[in-house]
C-alpha cells in the first residue's frame, strides 16, 4: 500500500466530498424515531484520524449527531475487554441477512442472537456490560470521552425518550431472549441502558478518534492495551461481516473495510494499521445505511486502494 502523508488526507477528503455531492440529500432520515426524523438530510461530514491522533475533516465533521448503532462496536469492545470470550456463548458471529430489529431467527436459534450488531445481539452485549460494570451506559460514555479527548460528548435525552416511547420491538426482543435465560438483568433496566447508549451524540471527528483502538490493533489513545491484537482483529472481522445490517455483503463489496453504521446516518470504518474514518449524512437507504456515507467510503477505498483486500 502506498504511504499516505497526513496532508494528503485533507486533500483526499475534499475530493471525496466533491465526488459524493450529488448524492447528499438522497435517501430518507430514520422515521421510526421522531427525534431523528427532523434532522436536515443535506448534512454531510467526514473525518479521518491517523494512528497518532491527527484528525482531518470536511463538511459537517465537527457537528454532533446521533450515533445510534455505531455505539454497538464500542460496547462490544468494552464487554470483551472486561469480561472476555465467554460473551460468545451468548451471541453468535454470523450475518443475519435480516433487518437489524428482526425477531425471526431468535425462536429457532434458542434466544441466541446471530451477531452483536443487530439489536438482539447488542442487547445481550449491553446486558453483559451492565453485569460487569454496574452502569453500562455511563461506562460507555466515559470510554468515548476518553478515547476522543472530548469531555463534552453526552447523551441526548430527547432521543433516549423517543427510543423508549417507540421501543416496543426492542422490549419484545429483550423479553424474548430473557425467556431463554439469555438476559441476566431486569429487562426494563437493560432497555434504559440500551436506549441511553443509542442516544449518544458525537461528531465525525469524535468517532474517528474514538475508534482508533481498532486501527491500532487494540491499543487505546493513551497507549494502554484495551484488547489483544487478536480481539481487535475479531471485532474488525465482525464489523466487516455484520456491521451494516442486511447490506453487509454489499458494503464489503463496495468499500472493503470493517464498518459499522447507525440509523442517525453515521458510519465508522477502519483501515487496520493505518487510520479510522467516520462519515455522516442522514439520508438512509432501505437497509438503514447512509446513502452518501457509504458512497464516500466507497470513494475513499477506490481513490486510495486502502482497503483490506
Ligand atoms: O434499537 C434501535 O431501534 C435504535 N436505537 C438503533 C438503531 C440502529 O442504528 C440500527 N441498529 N442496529
Amino acid at each position: 500500500m502506498a504511504h499516505v502523508a497526513p496532508m494528503d488526507y485533507q486533500h483526499l477528503l475534499e475530493q471525496i466530498a466533491a465526488d459524493v455531492a450529488p448524492l447528499i440529500g438522497s435517501g430518507t432520515p430514520a422515521e421510526y424515531i421522531p427525534a431523528l426524523a427532523g434532522v436536515d438530510p443535506r448534512r454531510f461530514g467526514m473525518a479521518i484520524a491517523d494512528l497518532d491522533g491527527n484528525v482531518f475533516g470536511t463538511g459537517d465533521w465537527r457537528v454532533p449527531f446521533s450515533t445510534q448503532s455505531i455505539t454497538k462496536v464500542f460496547a462490544l469492545a468494552l464487554a470483551l475487554a472486561e469480561g472476555g470470550d465467554t460473551l460468545w456463548e451468548r451471541v453468535g458471529r454470523e450475518p443475519s441477512g435480516n433487518p437489524f430489529n428482526s425477531l425471526v431467527q431468535l425462536e429457532y436459534e434458542n434466544g441466541i442472537p446471530r451477531n452483536p450488531f443487530i439489536n438482539a445481539g447488542a442487547l445481550v452485549v449491553t446486558d453483559r456490560l451492565q453485569t460487569l460494570t454496574g452502569d453500562a451506559s455511563s461506562e460507555l460514555l466515559d470510554f468515548l470521552r476518553q478515547e476522543s479527548g472530548n469531555p463534552d460528548i453526552g447523551f441526548d435525552a430527547e432521543v433516549a425518550a423517543s427510543e423508549q416511547e417507540h421501543g416496543d420491538r426492542n422490549a419484545a426482543v429483550a423479553h424474548f431472549m430473557a425467556s431463554y435465560g439469555n438476559i441476566d438483568n431486569p429487562v426494563p433496566m437493560l432497555l434504559d441502558h440500551y436506549f441511553w447508549q443509542c442516544s449518544i451524540e458525537m461528531s465525525c471527528a469524535d468517532l474517528a478518534l474514538a475508534g482508533r483502538f481498532l486501527a491500532r490493533h487494540g491499543l487505546r489513545a493513551d497507549g494502554s492495551r484495551l484488547l489483544t491484537r487478536s480481539e481487535a482483529k475479531q471485532i474488525n472481522a465482525v464489523m466487516m461481516t455484520c456491521g451494516t445490517y442486511d447490506a453487509a455483503g454489499e458494503f464489503a463489496y463496495r468499500v472493503g473495510l470493517p464498518g459499522k453504521s447507525g440509523v442517525g446516518g453515521g458510519i465508522i470504518a477502519v483501515v487496520p494499521g493505518r487510520c479510522t474514518l467516520a462519515v455522516w449524512s442522514p439520508g438512509l437507504d432501505a437497509q438503514g445505511n447512509s446513502v452518501a456515507g457509504a458512497a464516500a467510503l466507497d470513494r475513499f477505498t477506490t481513490r486510495t486502494g486502502l482497503s483490506v483486500f
